[in-house]
């Protein structure tokens, strides 16, 4: 065990856990932030996605000691009242089914359009081809990216 120090959210958190645990177990056991999921916990269907320096990881497979010192986001800390272009998107597609990809969904589309403004189709695909959806919702998630890239500010 050791003294972890992690900044979640804009937050700074100190858990007391082995350096190797998974920062997805930190998130949902030790902090109750729930709103990340456990899918397949191999990295391998997006369920557990979290920024880690704005970039997109799978907390499941990556251990918490890798996350000191950086900036961590969950689907909490996406945006404080769900104004996020994303989440605003998702809300008017009517984008989830059963809902339980949608948090790891949401933020990989997110840190694409943190990454640029207006990409492409086949960069959305690139982006979001590794977040699966079992009850296929698919094309809503494509169609509601589209409207969040709408919905962005403009420089
Ligand atoms: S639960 Fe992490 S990628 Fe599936
Ligand atoms: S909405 Fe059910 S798994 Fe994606």
């Amino acid at each position: 065990m050791a003294l972890i120090n992690l900044l979640i959210n804009h937050q700074n958190h100190s858990v007391n856990v082995a350096p190797d645990t998974p920062l997805l177990w930190v998130l949902r056991d030790e902090l109750n932030l729930k709103g990340t999921k456990f899918g397949c916990g191999q990295g391998l269907c997006g369920a557990c996605t979290v920024h880690v320096n704005e970039k997109v990881i799978r907390s499941c497979v990556f251990p918490v000691s890798a996350a000191v010192g950086m900036t961590i986001t969950t689907i909490e800390g996406l945006s404080t009242d769900g104004s996020h272009p994303v989440q605003q998107a998702w809300m008017e597609i009517d984008v989830p089914q059963c809902g339980y990809c949608q948090a790891g969904q949401i933020m990989a589309a997110a840190a694409l359009l943190a990454e640029k403004k207006t990409p492409t189709d086949k960069e959305i695909d690139q982006a979001m081809t590794g977040n699966l959806c079992r009850c296929g919702t698919y094309v809503r998630i494509r169609k509601a990216i589209h409207v969040a890239i709408s919905k962005q500010e403009r420089p």
